[in-house]
């Protein structure tokens, strides 16, 4: 039996952003907003996981998930049901409404609705109801609030997704954002546990972003003031979020210098651009693992991922 069920959800201008990181973190296509798996995740790394359902009992018959609730005899206090409507398929809100109490009914202990300490939730996808532990409680927005933020900074949404692109299901990757500008990739990297390491030649902000860092209780040494491409130190990935020459002048010819400092950091790379820059990855050695574009406003950015042949 598959143990857990995702539910996804993202505006319609993230899905491809939204796939290309299922992709990463789960090494398979996306085919819909709800994630079967085996896979036990910490779905509060995903902006676009809104719960988990930690699967107790599923099946095609619903009196048998009531069934095994008195056969189990279950015994929790402070607990709610809920149902999780889905857009697979449809069940009419007095059936659901229905369908929780009937599961509520056999579970001894205590309801509370307002301050639940844990939630029970039943869903059915095509022919099957599944009942479990649901789970939704994110904490990624948490560095909203940073002393120190720029215009041309990533928000959260994006930097969090850039760094689950950027290192899969591994957090034990060793990471560099080698033009961090605030930090706020370094941050989102730091939140998850990832040992990650920032770097922007502005003296300015790298000491905006080392006042972040510790704004957050995190050490601002993890952010040096230091130009990328005389870096020695090796990593496992590189996240490089290019200076887009909008808002300042930056030439195509210094992003390929950058780009090339990159290419002695680390074997992999996941790079933010404002252009398509794959032809410039390909002539330095990278072969394109997958791509996605964000669109805001008029404002679109390539999220590429790409490891040295
Ligand atoms: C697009 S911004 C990065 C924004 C960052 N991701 C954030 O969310 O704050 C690019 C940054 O690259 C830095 N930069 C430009 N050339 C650099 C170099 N040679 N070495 C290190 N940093 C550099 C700029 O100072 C700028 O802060």
């Amino acid at each position: 039996m598959k143990k857990y069920l995702y539910f996804y959800n993202y505006a319609p201008n993230e899905q491809a952003i939204c796939e290309m990181e299922f992709k990463q973190l789960f090494h398979e296509k996306m085919i819909s907003k709800y994630y079967l798996t085996h896979q036990c995740f910490d779905y509060t790394r995903s902006v676009f996981i809104k719960g988990r359902l930690d699967i107790i009992k599923s099946s095609n018959d619903f009196d048998e998930i009531i069934q095994y609730i008195k056969d189990k005899k279950m015994c929790y206090y402070e607990f709610k049901v809920i149902y999780l409507k889905n857009e697979i398929t449809h069940v009419e809100y007095q059936e659901s409404l229905e369908k929780c109490r009937q599961i509520a009914f056999p579970i001894d202990g205590s309801v509370n609705i307002q301050n639940p300490e844990i939630i029970f939730a039943i869903t059915k996808l095509k022919d099957i109801w599944y009942f479990g532990i649901y789970h939704n409680q994110t904490n990624w927005n948490e560095y909203y609030e940073k002393p120190y933020s720029y215009s041309h900074s990533l928000n959260i949404r994006d930097a969090r997704t850039l760094v689950n692109i950027a290192v899969g299901h591994d957090l034990s990757l060793k990471v560099v954002d080698p033009c961090c500008g605030i930090g706020t990739v370094v941050l989102e990297a730091l939140s998850m546990g990832i040992d990650i390491k920032g770097f922007d030649i502005n003296r300015e902000v790298s000491y905006q972003a080392r006042m972040n860092l510790e704004h957050f209780g995190y050490q601002g040494e993890i952010i040096q003031k230091q130009d990328m491409r005389f870096l020695k130190e090796h990593y496992d990935v590189v996240i490089l979020d290019i200076p887009y020459g909008v808002y300042s002048p930056f030439t195509h010819q210094q992003q390929i210098d950058l780009l090339k400092g990159a290419v002695s950091l680390a074997p992999v790379i996941t790079l933010v651009s404002h252009i398509d820059m794959n032809e410039d990855l390909i002539k330095l050695g990278y072969r394109i693992i997958d791509q996605a574009t964000i669109q805001k406003g008029n404002f679109l950015r390539y999220m590429t991922k790409a490891i040295q042949q």
